[in-house]
């Protein structure tokens, strides 16, 4: 290579690596797969260490990428947070393995096998037996203060058990959202038109970036505890004083074992890159550490990773596929998702037609070209991704996949908000997939849970007697019964399936109404503190704000729904055809003086699932007030189980008691 195609050849894999890096660790999105990264991040590295006169001290190979976050408070790491060296090969394995023995000839000595859970790096610290930080790794010297977020995961004991553990000390391990939250969080999202997150791992990190600690409490996160740092550790094994630490509270993975050769070594991760399918959460490989103390002090550090201990990963089982064509699929919110047609492919067990190419990002990231070849994974995720093309294997003159600019169905011009990632179809009264999609959402079951599925709404919109989710209260059953496959009955078990969803409480109409980022629980919440839409259409975007768990990205839109005339229309006629735009009145007569003129909280869950309900009951029959958040005029807050973090900070700061139910209950006596 002449000189300059080096240098150029350097500068584009700086440019990829930081733009990885930024999409990483800043915005929780993965545009390539790990092992593309680590190939060409790898190729950068062994660039630089041949032409050490193109190094240069900014390159991204001298720093580890980093994950803070300006809106979290940043603090030092007593004990910088390095991490592994990691191979693909078993050949560089075995080499690690040598290396080792030659560092310390004739030493027996122990591996502790370890799974590498794919989620995003912790550091703990625990005073007297209570947690009280927790850090993100940042950028290895300096990381996130997340404590509060991480105080809401259940796994993550609060205070040890028994007595014998050290007065202070740190742990680290992973926090990662098993495939069951995962698909459950992705569901949610696409109820309320967002695109779903790409896999466990870009969800769990950005659910721990997340400001709002209530919200990542729903998240379902996990976390594994692998480390363990102090001046004087229990024992020399690394391996008994994880053991330890298990018994002192803390989730430390069963599936680890001793490896006394790297034959041995090499049969745990034979095994579990078979078995990994079966886990209920993602790991990308083994780690593989030298298990004595002493030892790992002897072995040392070179300036970014330990020498006693690598990370074996796992390349994940691919297929090659031709790329046929790409689907613009459009939401009901106008969200754009590229689906590619791939020539059928067995992978993992399933035949694979399609994969998602996510945003136009992406396929950019790619290189994507017209019947390219391309390589497809199966992880955690239901949709399989395409992870690189073959650039040899190439048609001669095919062209670059060019995103659309406009809508497939309805022609208009695709907008893009900066900072997301994905384009929209800012036609959502005229676009056929949008007013289908808005309607077949209306009459979902935790909606207007009406009688009438996705064939019977394109139906009705394909024979003009539909073009908005106010139309469906117009439809008689005559009408109905002109259409195809439509008999009598079934005519009207829908006028009297529409008819029976005007008794539908006030929370699930304005669930029903679709309005982005509003999911049930948002609804319900909206619902209770405006009590009718008069009320919500006159707040300010501010007041709307305030209700409890309303961030600002939802109270904006509300606001903007409720502003726009087509909408208001909507909801006019919707009122008119009788549709419940009131909460129900549950007027609870006060029986008792004993709580008067006090603001109560009642926050967090209790023994049974209508409990809270029933202790704000009786704030009220007991001449309380409720309130939703805490200011200077609470006089107490009632916490249950992992109760609001930033109720209890506000009340912590402001002097606020904190009861318990049983306290509570007392005070009724
Ligand atoms: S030990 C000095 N053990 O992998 C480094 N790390 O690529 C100590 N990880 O930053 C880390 N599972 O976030 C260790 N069983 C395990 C792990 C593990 C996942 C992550 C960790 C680390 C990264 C290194």
């Amino acid at each position: 290579m002449a000189n300059t195609d080096i240098q150029n050849r350097i500068q584009e894999l700086r440019d990829f690596v930081n733009r990885c890096n930024y999409q990483y660790y800043v915005l929780s999105n993965s545009i390539v797969s790990d092992y593309e990264f680590d190939m060409r991040l790898r190729e950068l590295q062994d660039l630089e260490a041949q032409y050490p006169e193109y190094d240069d001290p900014d390159s991204p190979t001298h720093r580890v990428g980093s994950d803070q976050n300006q809106e979290f408070r940043q603090v030092e790491h007593k004990y910088p947070m390095l991490s592994l060296a990691n191979t693909y090969s078993e050949g560089e394995l075995r080499d690690f393995d040598a290396r080792i023995r030659k560092l310390i000839p004739g030493v027996d000595f122990t591996y502790s096998c370890e799974l590498k859970f794919d989620g995003t790096s912790i550091s703990l610290t625990y005073v007297d037996g209570r947690l009280t930080q927790a850090l993100t790794r940042g950028d290895g010297k300096k990381g996130d203060d997340v404590t509060n977020n991480v105080r809401t995961i259940k796994s993550v004991p609060l205070k040890l058990s028994g007595k014998d553990f050290p007065k202070e000390f740190e742990i680290r391990g992973e926090i990662l959202m098993p495939h069951e939250s995962f698909n459950r969080l992705n569901a949610e999202r696409l109820e309320i038109g967002e695109p779903p997150l790409a896999n466990c791992r870009n969800a769990a990190s950005g659910t721990l970036k997340t400001q709002n600690s209530a919200a990542v409490a729903k998240r379902g996160l996990d976390c594994y505890l692998y480390y363990l740092l102090m001046d004087q550790l229990p024992t020399d094994s690394h391996f008994k004083n994880m053991s330890i630490a298990r018994d002192w509270g803390f989730k430390v993975s069963e599936n680890m074992a001793k490896a006394k050769s790297i034959d041995e070594v090499w049969s745990f991760i034979e095994y579990w890159d078979k078995e990994r399918e079966k886990l209920p959460y993602d790991i990308d490989g083994i780690v593989i550490k030298v298990d004595d103390m002493h030892l790992r002090d002897t072995l040392g550090f070179t300036a970014k990773t330990p020498r006693w201990a690598i990370a074996y990963k796992f390349k994940a089982e691919e297929a090659a596929s031709e790329l046929l064509s790409i689907d613009y699929q459009v939401g009901r919110t106008g969200v754009i998702t590229p689906v590619a047609n791939l020539s059928p492919v067995h992978l993992a067990g399933t035949t694979v037609k399609r994969a998602t190419l996510n945003n136009a990002d992406f396929i950019q990231n790619l290189g994507l070209h017209e019947g390219d070849t391309v390589y497809i994974v199966k992880g955690g995720e239901i949709i399989p991704k395409i992870i690189r093309v073959d650039e040899e294997r190439r048609k001669p003159g095919a062209t670059p996949i060019k995103y659309i600019e406009n809508c497939p169905v309805c022609g208009s011009r695709l907008v893009r908000n900066p900072g997301e990632a994905g384009h929209y179809c800012p036609n959502y009264a005229g676009c056929a997939p949008q007013i289908t999609g808005k309607i077949i959402h209306f009459v979902g079951r935790k909606a207007m849970d009406i009688n009438c599925g996705e064939a019977t709404i394109e139906q009705l919109y394909n024979a003009g007697l539909v073009k908005d989710i106010a139309d469906m209260y117009s439809l008689t059953v005559d009408q109905l019964e002109q259409l195809d496959r439509f008999a009598r009955k079934s005519a009207e078990n829908l006028v009297a399936s529409l008819d029976k969803s005007k008794q539908v409480p006030f929370e699930r109409v304005l669930f029903a109404l679709g309005i982005r980022y509003v999911g049930e629980g948002a609804a319900k919440i909206l619902a209770k503190k405006f009590q009718n839409m008069d009320a919500l259409m006159a707040a300010s975007e501010e007041e709307i704000s305030q209700a409890d768990e309303i961030g600002g990205v939802i109270a904006k839109s509300v606001y903007e729904f409720v502003r726009n005339e087509g909408n208001v229309r909507i909801i006019e006629r919707l009122r008119a055809a009788g549709l419940r735009f009131e909460q129900d009145a549950v007027s609870v007569e006060p029986t008792s003086e004993k709580l008067a003129g006090m603001s109560i909280i009642v926050t967090g869950s209790f023994a049974t699932p209508k409990r809270r309900e029933e202790l704000e009951q009786m704030v009220e029959q007991n001449g309380g007030k409720l309130q939703s958040s805490v200011n200077n005029k609470t006089t107490f807050v009632v916490a249950g189980l992992k109760p609001g973090a930033s109720k209890v900070q506000k009340a912590e700061k402001l002097g606020v008691p904190i009861i318990s139910e049983d306290d509570f209950l007392a005070k009724l006596a």
